[in-house]
């Protein structure tokens, strides 16, 4: 049985390989021509497809793109109609984009309250998955003028055309300031800070940054304020020792480190640097 397999699609082989050269042949020579080429699989090379901003004569006005519905709003990006809680995956995830698309719940896509204000907190529950997020996504897009400590000594921030603000300014804890409201943050994030004549102080980030990782990135940014101001009594007792040791080995190294580089010091006092 093996065998005759065998035997069969070798001989199928060998026909095939005939039949092939034979149809091939007269295309594979090398040479040019202005006949159209063979199509082997025409339906696949020439799919009826409309291309954006392209013209048709199927619809009456011309046009293949076709104008947004009067009085309608995006609905979902999935053809099931889904609940951003349902335990089915496809359902959650058509369920959340038309969360996303809908924007209804103000306070969390817009970080403003019912009475225009920005909030004064994140408006969902922050835990670890968020705070990670936040950190890579302020990595990508902040760190660069902010600062990866947040001190606003980022290698673009120390030369940017205005100065950049450290987080560790007490305006920035201050929940009377707009600066210690999770709203604002948010909103300078999605919107950015804009100038009199319309140029940008900070550039807005809506169009990388959606409105989950701008509240991550508020949270990271409250992570890094909160853990200037700890204290040994904030740390498990049984870890004490461990972080009393890392700060003295952590002090050890700055100290050696600032004895070897003070006498390589110019000797000419450093002037404004490279702004
Ligand atoms: C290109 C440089 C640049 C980048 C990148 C940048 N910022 Fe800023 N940011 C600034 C400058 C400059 C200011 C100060 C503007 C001013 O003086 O009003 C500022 C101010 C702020 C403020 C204070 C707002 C206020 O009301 O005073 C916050 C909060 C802030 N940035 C957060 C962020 C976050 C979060 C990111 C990342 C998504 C980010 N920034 C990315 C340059 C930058």
């Amino acid at each position: 049985m093996l065998n005759h397999a065998r035997t069969i699609s070798k001989t199928g082989l060998a026909a095939g390989v005939i039949a092939l050269a034979v149809t091939a042949l007269p295309g594979c020579r090398g040479e040019r021509t202005n006949e159209p080429p063979r199509q082997f699989f025409p339906d696949m090379d020439d799919g009826p497809k409309q291309k954006a901003q392209s013209q048709t004569n199927f619809f009456a006005d011309g046009r293949a793109m076709r104008p947004r519905v009067e009085n309608t709003v995006a609905f979902g990006l999935f053809s099931a109609v889904g609940d951003a809680k349902s335990s089915n995956n496809l359902l959650a995830a058509a369920g959340k984009a038309r969360t996303d698309l809908l924007r209804e719940d103000s306070a969390y896509y817009r970080g403003m309250g019912a009475d225009g204000k920005p909030l004064l907190k994140i408006p969902v529950k922050v835990d670890a998955a968020m705070i990670d997020r936040g950190m890579e996504r302020y990595g990508i897009y902040c760190a660069s003028c902010h600062g990866y400590a947040g001190d606003g000594q980022g290698t673009v921030g120390v030369q940017w055309s205005a100065p950049v603000p450290s987080y560790y300014d007490p305006t920035f804890s201050d929940p009377t300031n707009p600066r210690g409201q999770d709203g604002h943050v948010f909103d300078v994030i999605r919107n950015g800070l804009k100038n009199a004549d319309g140029s940008y102080r900070m550039p807005a980030y809506g169009d990388k940054v959606d409105a989950h990782d701008a509240w991550a990135i508020v949270a990271w940014v409250r992570v890094m304020q909160e853990s200037r101001r700890g204290q040994m009594s904030d740390v498990p007792e049984a870890q004490r020792e461990a972080v009393r040791q890392k700060i003295e080995q952590l002090k050890a190294a700055a100290a050696a480190a600032g004895a070897e580089t003070a006498p390589a010091a110019p000797a000419t006092p450093a002037t404004g640097g490279q702004k």
